[in-house]
């Protein structure tokens, strides 16, 4: 078996926020002068009485105090100013999917350490969290020791400071550094790392070479014009970013090079366009959108986030211009050919109140000058959607306060993200 040892702060997470925030609050109460934002970097790796006696020239009983106040905020909020680097989730996916021992050493003690985890679902994929609080005083070799199992083949430790380095050679094993996070390529020159990843993919490639990359997921977006929809895509795409999943953004009509053409055509405030021709151009906008980028987009891994999908035409030509919902589907049948979101996230408002909040909107697009009646149709329809396949729905009440709504449909959408990760 290979074990794959990792680092937590600067190797799977970007914790300098969390960590400086919390210095800066102890340093407020204690009464010290807070160290530089611009040498925010070296706070994190290092135990924090190592860093409050080297950089701040404390003493050991000043920086056990200091050490204590700084928990105070970090247990609370710090923990979680805190993002999974990009390509991490990819990575422990495909070493799970290789059967390596997978672990943790790190400085941090135990407790924070696995609420971290658990808080971006990924104790899933570590056989073993071993933090500071084990052993008291442990040296980074003490912990690398812990993280791994009795019998094992070989082993790697993988971190981003030169006590990762020293530690895994102390420890008898060999050690990758990553540049990527708070150490630099001096550092790890002077330790002498077996090898070095400047990034994450470089990491991927050097620990799990030649592995097909585990499938992203398609999650779309739909409510009527007016809903809050640009706000709750960026909103979201911040939100999975924190957590790892790596989004790409596509919307429709449009998200190809053909398909904003057909936007274009679409959107033109001028042209009176047949129902069944404009059905037909968002299918053909559709069609190229789920072969030219949604496909391969989740294949590479992405989370593939559309602002709209089929559901729109379902609901605006279908329920607004009165073709029918099942007769769009069926027009979008071959468009779609089976590439039906994981999950859709419906803003629920009333046409009415969206109505009032595009009253203010400066260029409606043909679309958006529809009568009140039109938008009343659509949002019929999109009701009848949700009640026909409840499980793919996401509804969520869009009259809430913008952040409140962010929370509900990350929460939601994340969620949604790890039961399939589990599932895979
Ligand atoms: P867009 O500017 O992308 O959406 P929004 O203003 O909601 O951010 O506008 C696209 C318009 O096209 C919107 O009014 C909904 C409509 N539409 C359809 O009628 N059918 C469809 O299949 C799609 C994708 C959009």
């Amino acid at each position: 078996m290979r074990c794959v040892i990792f680092d937590l702060d600067g190797t799977l997470t970007q914790s300098d926020e969390g960590i400086f925030k919390s210095i800066v609050y102890a340093a407020e109460k204690l009464g010290f002068a807070a160290p530089d934002p611009a040498d925010r970097r070296k706070f994190v790796g290092p135990p924090l009485d190592y860093s409050f006696r080297e950089y701040l020239g404390m003493s050991e009983d000043e920086a056990r105090k200091a050490v204590a106040a700084y928990r105070e905020r970090y247990w609370e909020t710090g923990l979680f100013e805190n993002r999974v680097y990009p390509g991490i989730r990819r990575l422990l996916r495909m070493l799970k999917r290789r059967g390596d021992w997978v672990a943790i050493a790190t400085g941090k003690p135990t407790i924070p350490s696995r609420r971290i985890i658990e808080h971006f679902g990924l104790n899933r994929y570590f056989d073993r969290i071993i933090g500071s609080q084990e052993a008291m005083g442990a040296t980074k070799q003490d912990l690398i020791r812990a993280a791994l199992p009795d019998q094992y083949d070989k082993a790697v430790m993988v971190g981003d400071r030169r006590f990762d380095i020293e530690g895994a050679h102390a420890a008898g094993i060999r050690a990758v550094g990553v540049g990527y996070g708070y150490g630099d390529e001096e550092e790890f020159r002077k330790a002498g790392c077996e090898a070095y990843a400047a990034t994450v993919d470089d990491l991927i490639a050097l620990l799990c070479p030649g592995d097909p990359v585990p499938a992203g997921a398609f999650i779309s977006m739909e409510g009527l014009d007016g809903s809050g929809k640009s706000t709750q895509m960026e909103r979201l795409t911040d939100a999975l970013g924190r957590w790892g999943f790596e989004v790409q953004l596509s919307r429709e009509p449009g998200g190809s090079t053909t398909g904003e053409r057909i936007r274009e055509i679409l959107l033109n405030k001028d042209d009176p366009m047949e129902p069944l021709t404009e059905a037909l151009l968002f299918a053909a906008s559709r069609s190229e959108h789920v072969r030219t980028v949604i496909r391969p987009a989740t294949a590479a891994g992405k989370v593939l986030l559309s602002d709209r999908f089929v559901d729109s035409s379902a609901a605006y030509q279908g329920g607004g211009r009165e073709l029918g919902v099942s007769h769009v589907m069926e027009i979008n049948r071959e468009a779609v050919d089976g590439c039906l979101p994981l999950l859709t996230v419906y803003l629920d408002i009333s046409h009415t109140e969206a109505l009032k909040r595009r009253y203010h909107a400066t260029a409606p697009d043909r679309l958006e000058r529809e009568s009140d009646a039109f938008h009343a149709r659509v949002e019929a329809a999109y009701h009848e959607l949700i009640r026909n396949d409840p499980a793919r729905f996401l509804c969520v009440n869009a009259r809430q306060s913008v952040d409140v709504l962010a929370d509900e449909i990350a929460r939601g959408v994340i969620d949604r993200l790890i039961r399939e990760e589990e599932r895979a």
